[in-house]
């Protein structure tokens, strides 16, 4: 049976190859929504790798490190990074915690059951690879975006991310998010025939989200540590953000079966 979700919506950003643009598109989607009045919490599932809070601008007091020792709570660790807008930072290079274990990952799905109700949306800013540490949370989410880089190397990974979640996971639905597009009629025709392979082969539901422009101040903003929309709010580029929030918004999210998060409480309407 599947459910129409209500309550807390998960949103993972995976991509298999690194250095693709989900940390930008995270920090720039999560500042949008919670500028539209949304609670919104980021979380670096870059487990010891974490950029969000450079991006962000901030240098978080605490860690996941801390709430897996026991120390703090995940609450606790969370910090507000502006109105509406909370991130849980990940270490960095913390030694011992390259990736967390089966026992850690189970903790932390346990502790972010907790947070039931506490915000609108959480977005998780994967780190690159098809490790547990990345599926078992993607796969948790209640909407997948795959991001992928107009290339061979990053399509091929956007499939084997794809592969790994429908098949292991039994997750049928993404979208998919081309970035740092040189040419977009050629993007254009390649995604569409990519998607077209996805659907074919995994027997699952893809959709376009956007094909972003190569946008050279996006490293700009990394470099003044401030999402893209703050420093350019009346951009092009913003204005394609805007509407990949309102897609993703406007899209009835089903809750099916697997463990997912925050599954029980949610759901409203049995379809
Ligand atoms: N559309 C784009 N055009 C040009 N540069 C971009 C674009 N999107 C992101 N970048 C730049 O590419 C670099 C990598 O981006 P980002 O850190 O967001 O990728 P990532 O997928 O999160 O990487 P990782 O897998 O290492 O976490 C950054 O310098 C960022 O500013
Ligand atoms: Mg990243």
């Amino acid at each position: 049976m599947s459910h129409l979700l209500s309550g807390t919506r998960v949103i993972s950003f995976s991509s298999g190859k690194g250095g693709v643009g989900k940390t930008s598109l995270v920090a720039n989607l999560g500042s949008l929504w919670s500028g539209k009045g949304k609670r919104t919490l980021l979380i670096e599932g870059d487990w010891n790798l974490g950029k969000l809070g450079i991006a962000m601008g901030i240098r978080p007091k605490w860690t996941v490190s801390e709430v897996l020792e026991g120390k703090i709570s995940l609450l606790e660790a969370i910090e507000a990074v502006g109105e509406n807008l909370y991130l849980l930072a990940s270490p960095s290079g913390l030694v011992g915690f390259e990736e967390p274990d089966e026992s850690s990952r189970n903790q932390l799905f346990f502790e972010v059951e907790q947070l039931r109700d506490q915000f609108d949306l959480i977005l998780l800013d994967h780190s690159s690879g098809l490790h547990s540490s990345v599926t078992t949370f993607a796969a948790a989410a209640h909407q997948h975006v795959i991001v992928t880089a107009p290339e061979p190397t990053s399509y091929t990974d956007a499939y084997a991310i794809m592969k790994v979640l429908s098949a292991k996971y039994s997750v049928r639905e993404f979208w998919l998010m081309v970035t740092m597009s040189h040419n977009q009629p050629e993007s254009g025709k390649i995604i569409e025939k990519f998607m077209d392979i996805t659907r074919s082969q995994l027997d699952v539901r893809v959709k376009l989200l956007d094909i972003f422009p190569w946008e050279p101040r996006l490293s700009e903003a990394i470099r003044k540590q401030k999402p893209f929309i703050d420093l350019f709010p009346q951009d092009e580029f913003t204005r394609r953000l805007e509407e990949t929030c309102n897609k993703l918004d406007d899209f009835p999210v089903i809750q099916s079966h697997g463990l997912r998060f925050f599954y029980g409480v949610a759901p409203s309407t049995a379809l």
